[in-house]
């Protein structure tokens, strides 16, 4: 027993505790409950009496001399981490912590969003559940026209009285709702989401993005339309990109027009993207018809006016060279995290 203590004593004075991992181990081994000391303690009932209070004593001093250093090394760490002499490792790469983006979507859009605010657009919005009346009526389909077909609609609400509720199939329903609402001269752009019933693939979704362009004034012509289109375009495509406006129909303008730009992948050559034409299509467009004027309480003797409406995600398609619409709405980290902000 007498010399297990001074072993154990010699041990402890021994002990290297640098760290405060060292400190623990220490702790561990010696003072503890269960440690080394306290299980010699037990062993005191079985030494003869007589020899009990010196083997009692060296036990106490050996107790002490672990307490005692475990205190100090215990009080040397403290001093050092509230010190600042905690050793930190410089050399260690920092924490990066991940900063959201901008979806490409938005960027496309912002892009076209300042683009016709500085020719001196402001922005509407209008709901994106919508009153049949407001997609296709008050924009001049009429009942059981065919033209209401070329829009696959996904119905929410069947109706008597023709109030049905619908996901707008496109962003001319903004136009009704602007003109109820304010008064002539009216210069706006609506962008927003659509929604269409159509077989989903790489080149089409069930919803999309679209941007809406209405101007009314006093002698609004369809020059005035070309010029703010081409003025759009040149900024957004570049400024030596052609303009053709082909003639074509929509219930709500005449005349109307669709119009494409200059491939800009392949300079107007012809290539796979513009399917050899040279050309891509980027809107409808046309001169306000009277009586959609009429329908909002607009004088078409008055009051004439341009819209145009144009799909933003190809244009997103093209010019990040993704190759599949889906995965514009996936919303896939793997994805977002190419476009930093
Ligand atoms: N709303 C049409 C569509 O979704 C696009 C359009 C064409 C909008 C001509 C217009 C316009 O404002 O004048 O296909």
């Amino acid at each position: 027993m007498e010399n297990t203590i001074r072993s154990l004593q010699q041990e402890i004075i021994d002990f290297e505790i640098s760290t405060p991992e060292d400190l623990e181990a220490f702790r561990i081994r010696y003072t503890v409950r269960k440690g080394l000391i306290a299980n010699l303690f037990g062993q005191l009932k079985s030494v003869e009496p007589a020899e009990k209070p010196r083997i009692g004593q060296m036990l106490n001093q050996l107790k002490q001399t672990a307490e005692t250093k475990s205190a100090e090394a215990a009080e040397k760490f403290a001093s050092e981490v509230s010190g600042g002499k905690r050793k930190i490792d410089l050399t260690l790469p920092g924490r990066r912590y991940f900063t959201g983006s901008e979806h490409p979507v938005q960027k496309v859009l912002g892009e076209m969003k300042r683009i016709f605010s500085d020719m001196g657009f402001s922005i509407a919005t209008g709901p994106e559940l919508e009153l049949d009346s407001y997609n296709f009526d008050m924009l001049n389909f009429p009942p059981d026209h065919p033209a209401r077909d070329m829009q696959d609609t996904f119905f929410i609400t069947r109706e008597e009285n023709g109030n049905d509720v619908l996901l707008r199939t496109h962003t001319s329903p903004v136009q009704i709702r602007v003109m109820l609402d304010r008064e002539p001269p009216i210069r706006v752009i609506c962008p927003g989401k659509v929604y269409r019933n159509e077989a989903i693939s790489a080149r089409s979704y069930c919803v999309f993005h679209q941007l809406e362009g209405l101007y009314i004034d006093k002698n609004v012509s369809f020059a005035d339309l070309k010029a703010t289109i081409y003025s759009f375009a040149k900024q957004m495509f570049g400024s030596d990109v052609k303009l053709r406006f082909r003639p074509s129909f929509f219930p709500f303008t005449e005349p109307s027009a669709e119009v494409d730009v200059t491939c800009y992948l392949c300079g107007g050559k012809g290539c796979r993207v513009c399917k050899k034409s040279g050309w891509l299509e980027i809107m409808g467009c046309g001169m306000v018809h009277p009586n959609v004027l009429r329908n909002c309480g607009i004088d078409p003797e008055t009051w004439s006016g341009y819209a145009f409406g144009m799909g933003v995600d190809r244009t997103v398609l093209l010019r990040y060279k993704i190759d599949d619409i889906r995965l514009l709405f996936e919303n896939d980290i793997r994805m977002l995290k190419q476009f930093p902000a």
